[in-house]
């Protein structure tokens, strides 16, 4: 008789897929956002309306999280988080005078949190399905394609490296590091962003420089193009 020890086995693998697929499950990953994120990043809307509460801000807000970042890379990310701000949420608390310009402090910058596979797993599931202006993502519609002047765009026409890093250690610190821009963003979430910050994040101080829609095609394109060499040895 092989029959009911088979039936047991598939009893027991059942059992035992169906309790990983709960650890992994969103509802989980809601809790573990309460409990161990709550504290830094807001998981409701609205943005900070005044600069007060901006500078208070202890992290990025991640009630839009679901229309923002590529899934995979929030996964990966959380278990093996690297620096993406290089002078921290607010630049002014973390740099010093140096020698010949600012400096980023570095002791005054704390790692991140970091999660197991399964808690980031959860996590990620959880946070996809925080979306708040889908109306603004919507509206846009990344069209890849080649980015003859994006880089020129991005550096001189616009200014945007004056608070952008285009490789570690070259460019602005007031604002994220955009050669992982394409890996952690959706491409709509960056048309829609480049072309009105504050539509998001009605007090945060990247200018609003009005490029035409073409342009802002263009600096996405150039973000993916960027996005697409291999820094991890020299950061
Ligand atoms: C002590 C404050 C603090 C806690 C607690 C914290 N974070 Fe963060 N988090 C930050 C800061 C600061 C950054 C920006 C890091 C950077 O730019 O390098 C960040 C960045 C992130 C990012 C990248 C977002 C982006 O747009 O750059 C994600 C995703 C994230 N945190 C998720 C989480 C999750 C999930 C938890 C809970 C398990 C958590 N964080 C707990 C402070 C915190
Ligand atoms: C005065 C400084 C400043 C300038 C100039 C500036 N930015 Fe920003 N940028 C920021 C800040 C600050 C943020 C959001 C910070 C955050 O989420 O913590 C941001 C966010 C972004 C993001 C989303 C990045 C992310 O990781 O969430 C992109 C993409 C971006 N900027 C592109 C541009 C482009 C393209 C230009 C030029 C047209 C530009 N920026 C000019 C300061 C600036």
């Amino acid at each position: 008789m092989r029959y009911p020890h088979m039936i047991i086995a598939l009893c027991a693998l059942f059992i035992v897929s169906m309790s990983s697929a709960k650890i992994a499950s969103a509802a989980d990953g809601t809790e573990i956002l309460k409990q161990r994120c709550a504290s830094c990043h807001a998981l409701k809307g609205p943005a900070a309306k005044t600069l007060a509460q901006l500078w208070q801000r202890k992290g990025p807000d991640l009630f839009y999280a679901g229309n923002k970042y590529n899934k995979t890379w929030v996964e990966a990310w959380l278990q093996n988080p690297k620096r993406i701000r290089p002078a921290g949420m607010f630049y002014r608390q973390h740099i010093k005078p140096g020698p010949k310009h600012d400096i980023v402090d570095k002791s005054t910058l704390k790692p991140h949190i970091i999660l197991t596979k399964t808690e980031a797993k959860a996590v990620a599931n959880a946070l996809m399905k925080l979306k708040a202006n889908s109306e603004l993502t919507a509206k846009e519609k990344l069209v890849p394609g080649p980015s003859p002047i994006g880089e020129m765009m991005f550096d001189k026409i616009y200014g945007c490296m004056a608070c952008h890093q285009i490789e570690p250690g070259y460019g602005g610190m007031s604002g994220p590091e955009v050669f992982t821009a394409a890996k952690r963003l959706q491409p709509a979430f960056m048309l829609s962003y480049i072309k009105n910050p504050q539509a998001w994040d009605p007090k945060i101080w990247m200018p609003n420089k009005h490029a035409p829609v073409d342009n802002i095609q263009q600096l996405v394109n150039y973000l993916i193009e960027l996005s697409k060499e291999d820094f991890s040895d020299v950061k």
